[in-house]
């Protein structure tokens, strides 16, 4: 039942105020403003000295965003590859390794086999799914459940926000199980943590100003999207958005890395979605998103009150978003991103909900 809403997906992306709010509630206790794992499995985050991480698509950028909070928290080092690659390759894993696998549906076949493999290599695995029955859950040593509750849209959108919402939430435990988040800084990341579903629901409200933007989108041949740290995987996803919804070729890039090579691509048909939240980082993406616009690049900026103001741009192509603790930013900023591919996809008359040549669930490899 899609509710009041034209499609799954937009209903999807409605309700991730309140399912990133149960997923967080599991793992987070707002009363006492710690963190605690059920069902971990008996993992022991301070006895691990590596984490390696297998997914697809939508739940591998996830898990690279993860990356920079397990490495930045916990000082915990993190490989992660898309799953395709990772079962064929053999990787030599860390006898005190533990090996995490991400996936909605808990049923994606190469995601699958890259948990045979580290059984086999005999590494404590855990699941982050959203399905709690599936056979990567009933496979794996430690289940870290999203609530996303079912996603029927075949372009993932509140399991994504979940899955960065439990990891997060690990990712911190990590921290504080390793010595490295104390009792002071572990309240004020879970503090920071529970405002998500409040920034979520205020960001909702930009839908409107989002669809206009989604014009500029409509009908363009390629799209580019740019970011740096943990907003780096988050123009990757947002890219994949617009290509599975649009069927416009997008690319995301991490900011630095346009001038090796794809600026090349840049002309004055060629939008560039830029996000920058106004962090420690702000001024090496405004640069670099510089380089473009002076290259006749159509810019459209998602960024913050202090970015707005910093960048003195026309208002028309920045979606101003609240100011937010850093953590949260990748799941915050994940909303605007969903409502431009979805609004230009609505634009163009595309099958939102069940885009040309995809299924919701990839079993055959
Ligand atoms: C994109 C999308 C896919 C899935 C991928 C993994 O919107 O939905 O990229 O994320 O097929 O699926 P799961 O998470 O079920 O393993």
């Amino acid at each position: 039942d899609k509710g009041n809403h034209r499609h799954f997906m937009l209903k999807e992306i409605y309700e991730q105020p309140e399912v990133i709010g149960h997923t967080l509630g599991h793992y987070l206790s707002f009363n006492n403003l710690q963190v605690n794992l059920p069902e971990s499995g008996g993992l022991d985050f301070a006895k691990i000295d590596r984490i390696n991480m297998t997914a697809c698509g939508t739940a591998y950028y996830a898990g690279l965003t993860s990356k920079y909070w397990f490495e930045g928290l916990a000082r915990l080092p993190v490989d992660i590859d898309i799953a395709s690659e990772f079962r064929y390759r053999e990787a030599p894993l860390s006898k005190d390794g533990l090996s995490l696998f991400i996936s909605q549906s808990g049923e994606t076949a190469d995601t699958l086999a890259g948990l045979k493999y580290c059984e086999e290599q005999g590494q404590h695995l855990a699941a982050v799914v959203n399905v709690r029955e599936s056979t990567i859950a009933r496979a794996s040593h430690s289940v870290f459940p999203t609530l996303a509750g079912p996603e029927i849209g075949v372009a993932s959108t509140k399991a994504f926000t979940c899955q960065l919402s439990t990891l997060a939430s690990l990712a911190v435990a990590a921290g504080v199980q390793r010595g490295h988040i104390d009792r002071e800084r572990e309240k004020q990341l879970v503090r920071d943590l529970s405002e998500a579903p409040r920034y979520a629901n205020e960001v909702l409200h930009l839908e409107d100003t989002i669809a206009k933007l989604a014009h500029r989108l409509a009908n363009k041949q390629h799209v580019l999207y740019l970011g740096r740290d943990t907003n780096f995987p988050l123009a990757m996803e947002g890219a994949l958005k617009l290509k599975e919804l649009s069927y416009i070729h997008a690319e995301g890039y991490a900011a630095g890395e346009l001038k090796h090579g794809p600026i090349a691509l840049v002309d004055e048909n060629m939008p560039i979605v830029v996000i920058a939240p106004h962090d420690r980082i702000f001024e090496k993406t405004v640069s670099n998103m510089q380089e473009v616009a002076a290259r006749g690049g159509q810019i459209i900026l998602i960024t913050d009150p202090k970015g707005a103001e910093a960048v003195g741009m026309d208002e028309a192509e920045i979606i101003v978003m609240p100011e937010m603790p850093e953590i949260i930013t990748p799941i915050i900023y994940a909303l605007p991103i969903q409502m431009l591919a979805y609004h230009t996809a609505v634009h163009m008359g595309t099958d939102v909900d069940q885009p040309r040549n995809l299924a919701k669930s990839v079993t055959v490899e």
